[in-house]
């Protein structure tokens, strides 16, 4: 099975140690991290911002050095939680419930927005639609920044499904197994995708070549 029902699954299953499991904290992944800090917060200072898909919130709290103000989602209620409790302090900062593909019950006035290592995972089909939700919830000139991983080596199954969704196994501890979309677009494919919606698109890889990020105004 795959999709993104399975996805859901798959990342609730694992929210208590998704942390530890990419290794947020560890001193050698948070130098890696570093130049990615950075560029986030200087796409997000000073503006009203929305993330998709924040997870644990650790890169809500990377934003929050200096964003105006942020509304973190995700369709996980223990990663929202996580990420709440991660944040707790910040005023300006408000976790909540949101499926990425519909936004519902997600309100503000938003110039800017971001989702960090969620683009992997949407199939290509629900592409056009989730874009135009993400869009349609921003103003215009908004600022848009996705990051994702490049490909890597991986030594457990993958397979291609009917759409041409990259479909990784990845199990959680515990033994439970999962299958789940793990895509690695090229710079035209974000390109192709983002065409006539997306402005001054700028496409770079992070020095160590793991992550892509795209940047753009709507
Ligand atoms: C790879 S994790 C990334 C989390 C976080 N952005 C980070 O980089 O640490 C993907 C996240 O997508 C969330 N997710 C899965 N399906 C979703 C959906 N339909 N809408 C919103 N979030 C979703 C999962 O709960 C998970 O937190």
């Amino acid at each position: 099975m795959s999709g993104t029902g399975e996805h859901a699954d798959y990342y609730a299953a694992r929210a208590a140690e998704y942390d530890a499991s990419v290794g947020y904290g560890s001193p050698r992944v948070e130098a890696h991290l570093e130049p990615l800090k950075t560029r986030l917060r200087g796409m997000v200072a000073g503006r009203d911002t929305l993330e998709i898909a924040c997870g644990t919130g650790y890169w809500t709290e990377v934003a929050s050095a200096s964003a105006r103000s942020i509304v973190a989602t995700d369709l996980d209620p223990t990663s929202v939680a996580l990420a709440r409790a991660r944040v707790a302090s910040r005023d300006s900062i408000r976790c909540q419930l949101a499926d990425a593909y519909s936004l519902e019950g997600v309100t503000g006035h938003f110039d800017a927005a971001f989702s960090m290592f969620w683009w992997s995972h949407i199939p290509k089909s629900r592409l056009p639609s989730f874009l135009r939700t993400l869009h349609g919830k921003l103003q215009s000139g908004a600022t848009v920044t996705f990051v994702d991983q490049l490909p890597y080596a991986w030594s457990g199954k993958r397979r291609f499904d009917g759409e041409g969704n990259l479909i990784e196994e990845r199990m959680v501890s515990g033994g439970a197994r999962f299958e789940i979309i793990k895509n690695f677009p090229t710079e035209s494919d974000l390109v192709d995708a983002l065409a006539g919606s997306a402005q001054r698109l700028v496409y770079a890889v992070c020095p160590d070549k793991r992550w892509w990020m795209i940047t753009y105004q709507t």
